[in-house]
């Protein structure tokens, strides 16, 4: 399954350690090339001598390798490896990632690294806990780095709790999930809509709402990351793709939306709009800035409907065309969206929850439901906005394969 597979795996200092012997092991019984790279502190928890045994190749751990006076280019290795998994990971050396830090050779063999990332922490509770590290895996993370959160258990420190790095057989799966998925979306072409739009009302004025653009563009990023043609129509967000394959459009109002997106629906295999777009703009955008007036408590601004750009691709919607579409309701949620599925001629709607603790339009996570043409009702849990964008694509996946 993973023959011709180049693995580069990265271990640093942690007890953790200890377990790598296993992973290269499994890795290599499925038929991957692995060469193991490690920090002076990861020799104090596991012999070189048993990873280059196991994995069939000398350990790295220094560019100019003074006992044979050999030279190992970080640069190659960094061209040469499909993935490379750093495990564990630990809070320094994540520290160091997330600032570009490249003080040993494996952090260099890191900036140089063509290929993604993957990170399985290893720490005592309080320090994966700590802010710093928090925001260091959330950076790695919005770079497109593949996080495997660590398990909940006994710590060698003796306490217990979140730190623990995950199982090698779990990383193991992790890998193989990873190349299998890596190409299913080559060849299709995708446009994602995502971000708010604002709806001038005079220059300096307009009418906006609070979303951020992360979940469509953890979707973008999906979709990049598994080989799709990705063109992101991207309201004003402050967020960016992170990723140079995905072609960005970036628009401001829904009328720009509606024209860069049915455009590009065109040529496109798969829509998914998960944007925010206003329903209504002021009817007329003042040329000057509107002044205040001493006779006048209130003012009226007449608004007009916008062009609703789902329904519209509806109904342009090829036989070979997928569309799926959000829904942000309030209540009646099934009900709501089942309505929406149907009457905009869509293939499937992802169901935002509200009014509950870690969703909405400023989170990092989302908890969502998502529901299929012949109302199938899948349901989640709240996680990381990437991962429910995983899950978006799988189901999406699951559904072309069907057809
Ligand atoms: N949408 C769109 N164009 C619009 C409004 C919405 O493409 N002018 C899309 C959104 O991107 C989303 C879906 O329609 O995929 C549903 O958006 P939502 O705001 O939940 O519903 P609306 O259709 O706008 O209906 P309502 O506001 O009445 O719930």
């Amino acid at each position: 399954m993973l023959t011709g597979k180049k693995i580069l795996i990265g271990i640093t200092g942690s007890i953790a350690a200890y377990k790598i012997p296993l992973l290269v092991r499994l890795l290599k019984k499925q038929g991957a090339e692995v060469q193991v790279v490690m920090t002076d502190a990861a020799k104090d928890f596991v012999t070189p001598l048993t990873l280059a045994t196991l994995s069939g190749l000398p350990v790295l751990s220094k560019g100019f390798d003074t006992e044979t006076g050999k030279w190992n280019s970080h640069v190659e290795l960094g061209l040469w490896a499909d993935l490379f998994v750093i495990a564990p990971a630990s809070a320094n050396t994540l520290a160091k990632m997330a600032t570009g830090i490249a003080d040993n050779y494996l952090l260099t063999v890191c900036l140089s690294a063509k290929c993604p990332i993957m990170f399985a922490p290893a720490m005592d509770l309080d320090m994966y806990k700590h802010p710093a590290t928090q925001e260091n895996i959330c950076t790695l993370i919005s770079r497109g780095c593949i996080f495997i959160a660590p398990a909940s258990g006994e710590l060698a420190s003796g306490l217990c709790g979140e730190g623990r790095m995950e199982e090698p057989q779990e990383i193991f799966n992790k890998i193989k999930d990873f190349f299998q998925k890596k190409q299913r979306f080559a060849g299709k072409k995708v446009v994602v809509t995502a971000g708010p739009t604002h709806e001038a009302i005079d220059p300096v004025r307009f009418i906006g709402n609070h979303s951020s653009g992360l979940m469509g563009i953890e979707i973008a990023r999906a979709f990049a990351d598994q080989g799709a043609d990705v063109t992101l129509v991207l309201g004003p967000s402050s967020i960016r793709a992170e990723r140079n394959s995905i072609q960005v459009i970036p628009v401001t109002s829904a009328e720009e939306m509606f024209n860069a997106t049915t455009a590009t629906f065109k040529n496109a295999d798969i829509a998914v709009l998960s944007a925010a777009v206003a329903d209504f703009r002021p009817e007329t955008v003042a040329d000057h800035k509107i002044k205040k007036s001493p006779d006048n408590d209130a003012m009226t601004l007449r608004l007009v409907k916008t062009e609703d750009i789902l329904k519209t691709l509806g109904q342009k919607k090829k036989e070979n065309q997928m569309l799926v579409g959000f829904a942000l309701e309030t209540e009646n949620g099934i009900e709501n969206a089942k309505k929406k599925l149907h009457s905009k001629n869509i293939d499937m709607i992802v169901l935002n929850t509200m009014n509950e603790a870690g969703v909405g339009f400023k989170t990092k996570t989302n908890k969502v439901n998502i529901i299929t043409k012949d109302d199938k009702i899948l349901e989640y849990g709240l996680k990381p906005k990437n991962e429910v964008a995983q899950d978006i694509l799988d189901v999406i996946y699951q559904s072309l394969t069907r057809q």
